[in-house]
């Protein structure tokens, strides 16, 4: 694992943006794993002015989303695939039908989460990850656990994760509870992963990224199995790792 502590986390944005960048220039076809929550946002703010200033074709790019909420469909403006319509995919030239969000209403959500993974693995797997961290460690929506999933499955959100996110919502009981999410699996199967943190309240998590310790009840801690993951950190989700 490498980390590197920026001061701001718009310096945190544009380098993250131009790692991502870089996979596309190497491959035009790259699959993106990507990632809501309010991390990424600067991350996407960047990558569309990269692709403002002609510095950027998505036009073979292709994305597969970490999760979704159950219960909200795509018109919902607090579902992620409105999330990342809203902050990424309408403003560059991405094809809309090469952009993958886990179905949060699908009839059979058994069947749709099955075919989940199976897209995963037509697509050839990930090229480069992108992950935010929750306060408790969880990456997606795999939450601290005494087992993991490892494929696209349906999950419980915690108290604590409900919690952190209900300042998008009316109120905390219009926080679903429930979402789709990719496992361990297609995350750690990614050729690439770049995790991003930003903020005091994720300082603790970051600092599970150091020790010498993996477990199930701080998932992201499993990442340092992983041949190449990069931390973007600010000062402050920096603050508990010694210099
Ligand atoms: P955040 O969420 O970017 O909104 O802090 C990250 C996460 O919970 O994975």
């Amino acid at each position: 694992m490498k980390f590197k502590v920026f001061d701001s986390y718009e310096e945190l944005s544009a380098y993250s943006a131009e790692l991502v960048a870089g996979v596309i220039r190497e491959k035009e076809d790259a699959v993106l794993g990507l990632a809501t929550g309010s991390t990424p946002i600067g991350l996407y703010e960047e990558l569309i002015k990269l692709y403002d200033d002609k510095n950027l074709d998505f036009s073979k790019v292709k994305s597969i989303n970490l999760d979704e909420y159950i219960g909200l469909d795509g018109t919902h403006n607090q579902s992620y695939r409105y999330f990342m319509n809203l902050n990424l995919f309408n403003h560059i030239n991405i094809d809309k039908k090469n952009t993958h969000v886990p179905n949060g209403v699908a009839e059979n959500l058994e069947q749709s989460v099955a075919e989940y993974d199976e897209l995963i693995d037509s697509m050839g797997g990930i090229d480069v990850q992108i992950l935010g961290i929750g306060p408790n460690g969880h990456i997606g929506f795999n939450e601290p656990a005494e087992q993991l999933k490892l494929n696209t499955h349906v999950a419980e959100l915690t108290k604590e994760t409900i919690k952190a996110n209900a300042r998008f919502f009316a109120s905390e009981s219009d926080v679903p509870t429930q979402a789709v999410t990719m496992g361990m699996g297609p995350i750690m199967k990614a050729k690439k992963v770049i995790l991003i943190a930003s903020g005091e309240n994720k300082a603790w998590a970051v600092k599970s990224l150091v020790d010498d310790v993996i477990t199930t009840s701080i998932p992201a801690t499993l990442l340092k199995l992983h041949p190449d993951v990069t931390v973007l950190l600010d000062k402050k989700a920096a603050s508990q790792l010694e210099v």
